[in-house]
């Protein structure tokens, strides 16, 4: 499935990010949101958008979607094939919302729910036609970060979690359905047990919120955003791998490493400790300037893994080789290309040689050679395959 007009539910962090990401593949977005600040908001996010894809998109982009602004839930999810739901975090009103798409959206409508832990089956009562909703959690910054989780209900149709995976790739991004819905997915599960971690160091004085994000970002930050855990810790084990790595570590899982179940007591005294830490480390910056830093050191670091593996890209890296060139082959003009590509590196994507890559569900770095290779002889540009 391509995406010919999507609608936005909710225009906050998510959804603001949800409509940057679809408006910079060309598609045309309808937003409903009641703050009256909405656009704004979702104009600074796009704002920010705009500036990272142009930085990375070294063959050029599509010409930008249309973005518009619906009275009504009804208004907005008209005539929409892709709705995206990014309201607040809550069972009700999740339910009122969904309720609302489910009412008014064509039958056929795939509607994503960006919900960070709600199951879907628990969303699903409020639905008429429940076969067609799917979780769709994304990570923030949406327009950058590829990983998007996709978990279905008792009642979503296998037709559908494969059109969601087929929607979500032809936007750029990385779909990984996960087999059995809990709480929290895989991705929100495995951060609040971090999360968990911080507080009680942060509280109990062992470090500082500086102190614990520099132990972060020194050291397995940087493993983990090029291999994840499985395959570092495979390396750590040496060159007996895996089995030496459990049999020297296993011990520790009975020894008191963690607190994980143990959570801290959260009250005004724990933000406050928090919130002035953090003011400490980051209160030179404004929530804006943060944004661009975040954005640029992303958009680097996913540049530097698309030169790596001979060329090929590696993990995101190699997903964000193959955007970069499909957004290049739905580029409505020539590209300044031969500049940028050069100073990217990117050499082998000017605007004028640019091919789509299909966008893949499987983006396993040993194939992603082979993709390449094919959609150097098939691929067509992303708009031609719109419906
Ligand atoms: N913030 C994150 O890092 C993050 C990451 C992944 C998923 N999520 C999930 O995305 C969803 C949205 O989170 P957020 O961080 O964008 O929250 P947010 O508070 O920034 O945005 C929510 C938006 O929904 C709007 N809204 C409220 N009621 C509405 C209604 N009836 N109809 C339409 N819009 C309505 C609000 O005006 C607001 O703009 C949540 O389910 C959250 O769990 C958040």
């Amino acid at each position: 499935m391509t995406i010919s007009k999507a609608a936005c539910i909710g225009g906050g962090v998510i959804g603001a990010g949800w409509v940057a990401r679809l408006a910079l593949n060309g598609i045309d977005v309808a937003v409903y949101d009641p703050d009256p600040e909405a656009s704004r908001k979702v104009g600074e996010v796009m704002k920010g958008a705009r500036r990272a894809y142009k930085r990375m998109a070294a063959g050029g982009l599509p010409k930008e979607g249309k973005i518009t602004y619906a009275r009504t839930i009804a208004e907005a999810v008209k005539g929409a094939d892709f709705i995206q739901e990014s309201v607040p975090e809550r069972l009700d009103l999740k339910h009122k919302v969904l309720a609302g798409i489910d009412a008014h959206a064509p039958a056929d409508a795939l509607i994503g729910s960006s919900t960070s832990g709600i199951k879907p089956t628990d969303m699903q009562s409020a639905l008429k036609r429940p076969e067609r909703l799917v979780v769709a959690h994304p990570f923030n910054p949406v327009y950058l970060l590829p990983l998007v989780e996709i978990v279905g209900g008792e009642a979503t149709s296998p037709a559908f979690i494969a059109r969601a995976r087929e929607a979500y790739a032809s936007i750029g991004m990385k779909p990984v359905v996960i087999r059995k819905e809990i709480e929290a997915f895989v991705g929100d599960r495995l951060l609040e047990a971090m999360w968990r971690e911080a507080l009680w160091l942060i509280k109990d004085g062992i470090c500082s919120v500086e102190e614990l994000d520099d132990i972060m970002r020194y050291s397995f930050g940087l493993r983990w955003a090029q291999m994840g855990m499985f395959q570092v810790y495979r390396i750590a084990g040496g060159e007996a791998g895996m089995r030496h790595f459990m049999a020297q570590f296993g011990p520790c899982l009975s020894w008191p490493w963690t607190k994980l179940m143990d959570v801290p007591e959260f009250n005004d005294e724990l933000v406050d400790l928090i919130a002035e830490q953090s003011d400490e480390q980051s209160g030179r910056w404004s929530i804006r300037e943060l944004e661009k830093i975040r954005d640029d050191n992303l958009v680097a670091i996913m540049e530097a893994l698309s030169k790596e593996n001979k060329g090929k890209g590696w993990g995101a890296g190699a997903l964000h080789r193959d955007y970069v060139r499909q957004l290049a082959g739905a580029a409505d003009k020539p590209a300044k290309a031969g500049k940028k590509a050069a100073k990217t590196g990117n050499a082998d994507a000017p605007a004028a040689k640019a091919k789509v890559v299909k966008a893949k569900t499987k983006s396993a770095d040993s194939k992603s050679a082979k993709a390449q290779k094919k959609a150097g002889k098939s691929a067509k540009p992303a708009k031609a395959k719109k419906a």
